[in-house]
């Protein structure tokens, strides 16, 4: 992919004195009281700061925070926790803007941050006139916001057409290095793990993926209508009795080009969905009518590790049994430790996937752990990103 990037302007010495709008992806969790509770994308913003300021620029950086209503600021929808800890972590004051549409005072070595860009009107209808606007603020319109690249926005898209130049800063330019390496050019054999509570979720990704890779796990749910599709009894299990037919289509249309979806051999049941419901290890083959399957037995979790051992690169989106609860947790427990251990190049992304690898504590064992959630699953199902596609028009 030919954009263009932040540390190519800055080799070049074009940011001295420059105006620069960073568009970061700062939507992070936060509890009742707004404190940050998972400060991961907040971190992931610092280089390309730290890089604009070092080269000389006055940096202004934007974020949307939820999904305020447009023209309607309320307390909750301001960035403020945020510029709070992006000062603790870039050492320098970070002043937060409001009303920063018709002009923003800023100077080279000061980085201010301009409140949640979603309160403006015409931000998720891409207005041209509000991005024509914004455009005027700045030299260099930088994107580095990877979570949102899915979103056509005023921020992420319109801008990116009017800025004088414009530029993917090193988060975005990381994720795309790192998924293209994984989806375009993988080293083999090319493993996916997709598991979640539903195939209709992701079936899109599932049939993209499954023309690519040579062995597609899946978990959840999602495994359960597979079972399914293979003849084999599922009790009480949660299931898409309907999506059968797309996953018997998926599994032959795999077998044909040599490629596998691996069935469990063996599942762990409980009678009950609760954090105290006993396990129960059973072969596929005797589940039973009140059974609930919430994770791969130990064998499955073995035969998987194994073929994740021989892959040379491996794509985790999804834990494959209900890991928040210990006794079903072993199957996810499993497999992540076999991608830590694997010497595949490894990417993974979703929420869920990220709390897996923080609770198994294999943060550094992983290739490239992806900061986007549904970016990260629009990518996977080979779409071309709106945020992505525009820098590609302005590099060509
Ligand atoms: C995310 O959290 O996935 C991104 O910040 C995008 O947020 P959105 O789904 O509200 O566009």
């Amino acid at each position: 992919m030919k954009f263009n990037r932040l540390s190519d302007l800055i080799a070049q010495h074009q940011l001295q004195g420059k105006r620069v709008f960073i568009r970061a992806d700062l939507n992070v969790p936060q509890d009742a009281a707004g404190n940050i509770t998972e400060d991961t994308r907040v971190r992931a913003s610092v280089p390309a700061i730290r890089q604009a300021l070092d080269a000389g620029a006055a940096v202004m950086v934007t974020s949307h925070l939820g999904r305020p209503t447009e023209g309607e600021f309320k307390p909750e929808d301001s960035l403020a926790p945020i510029a709070k800890r992006l000062a603790e972590l870039l050492g320098q004051p970070v002043e937060l803007r409001q009303n920063w549409t018709d002009g923003v005072e800023v100077t080279p070595g000061q980085v201010v941050l301009l409140e949640n860009c979603r309160v403006n009107k015409g931000e998720k209808k891409n207005s041209d006139e509000l991005a024509q606007k914004i455009a005027k603020l700045c030299d260099i319109y930088v994107n580095d916001a990877f979570g949102t690249a899915h979103r056509a926005e005023a921020t992420t898209h319109g801008i990116a057409k009017f800025a004088p130049i414009a530029c993917a800063g090193p988060l975005l330019a990381a994720e795309l290095d790192a998924l293209g390496k994984a989806l375009n050019q993988p080293a083999r054999p090319l493993v996916a793990i997709v598991a979640g509570s539903k195939v209709s979720s992701k079936l899109t990704i599932l049939k993209a993926l499954a023309d690519k890779v040579d062995n597609l796990i899946v978990g959840g749910g999602i495994a359960n209508t597979f079972l399914l599709a293979s003849g084999l009894k599922i009790g009480k299990s949660l299931a898409e009795p309907d999506l059968v037919e797309e996953a018997k289509a998926i599994i032959e249309m795999m077998a044909k080009r040599g490629a596998s979806v691996p069935i469990p051999v063996d599942v762990v049941c409980a009678k009950e969905f609760s954090p105290t419901a006993t396990a129960q290890i059973k072969d596929v083959a005797d589940v039973a009518d009140d059974d609930l399957i919430l994770d791969i037995g130990p064998k499955t979790a073995a035969i998987l590790a194994a073929q994740i051992g021989q892959a040379g690169t491996v794509v985790w989106n999804g834990p494959v049994g209900v890991f928040e609860f210990d006794q079903f947790g072993e199957g996810t427990k499993t497999l992540a430790l076999a991608i830590a251990n694997s010497k595949a190049f490894s990417i993974a992304g979703g929420g869920d996937t990220l709390a897996a690898i923080a609770k198994y504590e294999i943060t550094d064992k992983i290739g490239y752990i992806s900061t986007g959630g549904g970016a990260f699953l629009e990518f996977l199902e080979g779409k071309t990103l709106p945020a992505v596609e525009i820098l590609l028009q302005r590099a060509a």
